[in-house]
Formats: structure tokens, sequence, C-alpha cells
């Protein structure tokens, strides 16, 4: 099989899982290449969707409604799908995004125990038809992602600051996620050195790679 158009890969997993690290050397490594890839992240990726961003991780915004963020995040995405995802796509460009619509099933969905149904709804609504070829999805226990987080340096956003309950039913809820899409979800597991991680991850994106050669 031959995609007449890019990839679009997206990485997920719980905060601290390690994607971001993975994603930086991915493509250091697709640049080596000299591969024409664009790299976006969620929430944000276009003006309006970094603004939707910036009211989302807002530490201030404590009255936020798990309803209000369900919409936030979908509004996000519709405009990031519409504006840069697929005419990115339609011009053979690999796109690789930090965290997708899965992140809002696993979140919004098993995290803050929302509709999972009515959230796959609202979501295929949000991505206009475009679903991603590949997810590779870094598995780590919540200890392990707490304690890498200790340690970063950046302040914590308002959802980094939800209970160890959240963080283990948004764990369960993307095992749940892979386990449904056996075809799209890879299960990378991330509790391994980084460059042992990227070993498997790149002999993964290689294959999947001759899909747009
Ligand atoms: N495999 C690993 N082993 C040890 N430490 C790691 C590993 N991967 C990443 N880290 C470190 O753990 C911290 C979190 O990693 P990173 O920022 O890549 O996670 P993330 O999944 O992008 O988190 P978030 O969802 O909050 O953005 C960083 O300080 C990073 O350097
Ligand atoms: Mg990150």
């Amino acid at each position: 099989m031959v995609l007449n158009r890019g990839l679009f890969i997206t990485f997920e997993g719980i905060d601290g899982s390690g994607k971001t690290l993975q994603l930086e050397l991915l493509t250091a490594n697709l640049e080596k290449a000299g591969l024409k890839y664009l790299l976006i992240r969620e929430p944000g990726g276009t003006s309006i969707s970094e603004q939707i961003r910036k009211i989302l991780l807002d530490r201030k915004n404590i009255e936020m409604s798990a309803e209000t963020e369900l919409l936030l995040f979908a509004a996000a995405r519709a405009q990031l799908v519409k504006q840069i995802v697929k005419p990115a796509l339609a011009e053979k460009t690999i796109v690789i995004s930090d965290r997708f619509f899965d992140s809002t099933t696993a979140y919004q969905g098993y995290g803050r125990e929302m509709n999972v149904n009515f959230i796959q709804n609202l979501n295929d609504f949000a991505i206009q038809g475009l679903s991603p070829d590949l997810t590779f999805y870094f598995d780590v226990s919540v200890e392990t992602a707490l304690g890498r987080l200790k340690d970063r340096t950046e302040k914590s956003d308002r959802i980094d600051l939800e209970s160890q309950n959240f963080m283990e039913r948004t764990r369960s809820g993307y095992l749940k996620i892979a386990e449904r899409n056996p075809d799209r979800v890879r299960v990378i597991d991330a509790e391994r050195d980084p460059e042992e991680i990227f070993k498997d991850l790149k002999l993964q994106f290689d294959k999947i790679l001759n899909l747009v050669k």
C-alpha cells in the first residue's frame, strides 16, 4: 500500500511518559534524513488553537467545568485539523503530533469519567474524517511518571495538578484505547532508558515510512 498523502503520526501517554523527549530524538533523525515533516502539539498549532491552549492550561482557571474543558479541546483540534494538518498531508508532509484525540478520550473520558461514547463522537466530529495512520502510546506506571516530573524545571500547568488517581484512570484508559485499536496504536514500553525506547520507536517508524516513499 502506498499513501497518496503524507503520514499522520501521533504520540500519546500520560504526563511524564517521555513523549516530548522521544519526539526530539525522532525529529532530529528525520532532519538528518532530509525528510519533510511538520511537528505540532495539542492543544495548539494555530493562532486560534494556541489562544485556546492558554485558557486550558492557565492555573487561574480553576473554576473551569469538565464540559467546558472537553469542548475547548475539541475546538482547538477542529481548527488545527482544518487549517494545518489536512493541507500539510495533502502536500505529502509527515505530520507528527504531540497528543491528539486519544488524549481527550483518555483524560476527559476515562480520567474525568465523562461519557466515553459521547467523547468519541465529539472527536469524530472535530477531526473531520482524519484519523492518525499510526499512534505510539508510551506506557509507564504513574509512579515512574511522577518521579520524572518531579525533576522537571517548568512550572506545572492546571492539568498537571491532577491527583494520582486521575493519572491511574487515564493510564488504564489509554490501555483500553490501545486494546480496541490494535491496528493503529503501538504500545511502547516507556519504563526503559530513552535510547532503548528510541531504538524500538525508530524500527517501527521506518517500517511505516515505506508507505509514503
Ligand atoms: N525513558 C526515560 N527515562 C528517564 N527519564 C526520562 C525518560 N523519558 C523522559 N524522561 C524525562 O522525564 C521528564 C518528562 O519527559 P517528557 O517531558 O518527555 O514527558 P511528556 O510525556 O512529554 O510529558 P507531558 O505530557 O507532561 O508533556 C523529562 O525531564 C525527561 O527528560
Ligand atoms: Mg511533553
